[in-house]
């Protein structure tokens, strides 16, 4: 399944190995599918998702009260001024829409006294452990639908200008206030030749002011318009939109990857009742007709669909890179920490699992009767000291959790 799609203002993958800020997260379990939540304006998730997901817009006061920003605008310029981090810098100055890409070293930013500027940054969750805790309260909706949790930060009377997304999104006002219009408008046509995707016909219906800790949900193409009153920051929560086309393309590479799709594949091509030709550039009909056959028996199952999805969702972005421990603890002291404070997933870890497989990091492994430790680490992303002590005494499992602890795949820790 593919990533959003790039008409995000920030969407891209990338990934850095430490984060600036390493003020621990709190562990934020999601809420549990039939408890009211505050994150949901007091509707349980069962309900919100069965009247709102994918539906219509909901406008929540106070979704987190008291919320803290994941970043302070320091460390968030600083993330911004990474190599490796997807960082957009978007102007609206004398009524011209321009784009730019990171990195941004500071003083390459527009000064803070400067309206209408906005700086994005993707995939903050990969970066700083607080960033992936937010995302994770929003794990009522199946991480393989969960993207990435995008910053942005806007001067006064900054914005990414009224356009749509293809993708459903919450936007969480984490400091300071901005003004949301939105629209349900049929015309979704853009403004031609700019850098960047704005609408070029925007009729608000609705409009409110978010202040911090307020938050709007948005279905896919409902259009809509963020404009900053005073400098600001908004987290943006995004969801994975798959395209037709590229799950075709890709469930149809994985299929050949894995080459036992066609009944023969070794098998060549083989014409032995070619005759000669006078038109030699004319593609012969048997040819096409003889591949069609082949492609015709190509099959698949429904174990071949979930191990495509499964590797290709639990994929790690393109850039992300892992840290293994520099000086690892060996497997009986990995133990012993392990079974004083538990382990957690790395915030860059994607972990899937279906009925016979799980699936750690693009790679698929079958369960192999080790499986209901393995679904709670995929479902909390951690096992607490309580738990893992009960594993200890399977050498295999202690051997595979510390071969993921040495890879940088786990942490020694339950989530802070
Ligand atoms: C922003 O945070 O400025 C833009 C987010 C969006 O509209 O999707
Ligand atoms: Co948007």
């Amino acid at each position: 399944m593919p990533k959003r799609p790039t008409d995000h203002p920030a969407d891209a993958a990338s990934a850095r190995n430490s984060s600036p800020a390493s003020k621990p997260a709190r562990p934020i379990l999601p809420p549990s599918p039939d408890t009211p939540t505050p994150l949901l304006g007091n509707l349980t998730p069962s309900q919100f998702m069965r009247r709102y997901w994918q539906k219509k817009p909901l406008l929540i006061r106070q979704a987190i009260p008291n919320v803290e920003a994941p970043l302070s605008r320091e460390e968030f310029f600083e993330l911004a001024d990474q190599d490796e981090v997807e960082a957009r810098l978007i102007t609206h100055f004398r009524n011209k829409w321009q784009l730019e890409h990171g990195p941004f070293a500071p003083d390459e930013l527009p000064s803070l006294k400067q309206r209408a500027w906005t700086l994005l940054v993707q995939g903050v969750d990969l970066y700083d452990d607080r960033a992936r805790a937010l995302l994770d309260r929003f794990r009522f909706v199946p991480d393989a639908r969960l993207d990435d949790l995008m910053i942005s930060f806007a001067s006064d009377g900054g914005g990414v200008g009224p356009h749509f997304d293809s993708y459903d999104v919450f936007l969480l006002q984490v400091k300071g206030k901005r003004r949301w219009r939105i629209s349900a408008q049929k015309d979704l046509t853009l403004q031609p030749g700019l850098p960047l995707k704005v609408l070029q016909h925007f009729e608000a219906e609705e409009e409110w002011l978010l202040e911090p800790g307020d938050m709007l949900y948005l279905p896919p193409h409902i259009a809509h318009d963020g404009v900053a009153e005073g400098e600001c920051m908004t987290c943006s929560i995004g969801f994975r939109a798959p395209s037709a086309g590229e799950l075709t393309a890709q469930f149809l590479y994985h299929l050949a990857e894995r080459g036992d799709a066609a009944a023969r594949p070794d098998a060549l091509y083989r014409d032995p009742q070619q005759a000669a030709v006078d038109r030699p550039a004319e593609l012969p009909a048997a040819l096409i007709e003889r591949v069609g056959s082949i492609l015709a028996g190509v099959k698949w199952s429904e174990q071949d669909i979930a191990s495509f999805l499964g590797t290709y969702l639990s994929e790690p972005k393109p850039s992300v890179v892992f840290d293994p421990p520099q000086r690892p603890l060996n497997e009986a002291r990995f133990i012993s920490q392990a079974s004083k404070s538990g382990i957690r997933l790395d915030r860059k870890t994607n972990l899937l699992y279906n009925r016979r497989f799980f699936f750690l990091n693009g790679e698929e492994t079958p369960f192999n009767g080790a499986k209901k430790w393995l679904i709670d680490l995929a479902d909390h992303r951690c096992l607490s000291a309580k738990r893992f002590v009960t594993l200890s005494d399977d050498s295999s499992v202690t051997a595979l959790l510390h071969e993921w602890y040495c890879a940088g795949w786990i942490q020694v820790g339950e989530l802070a």
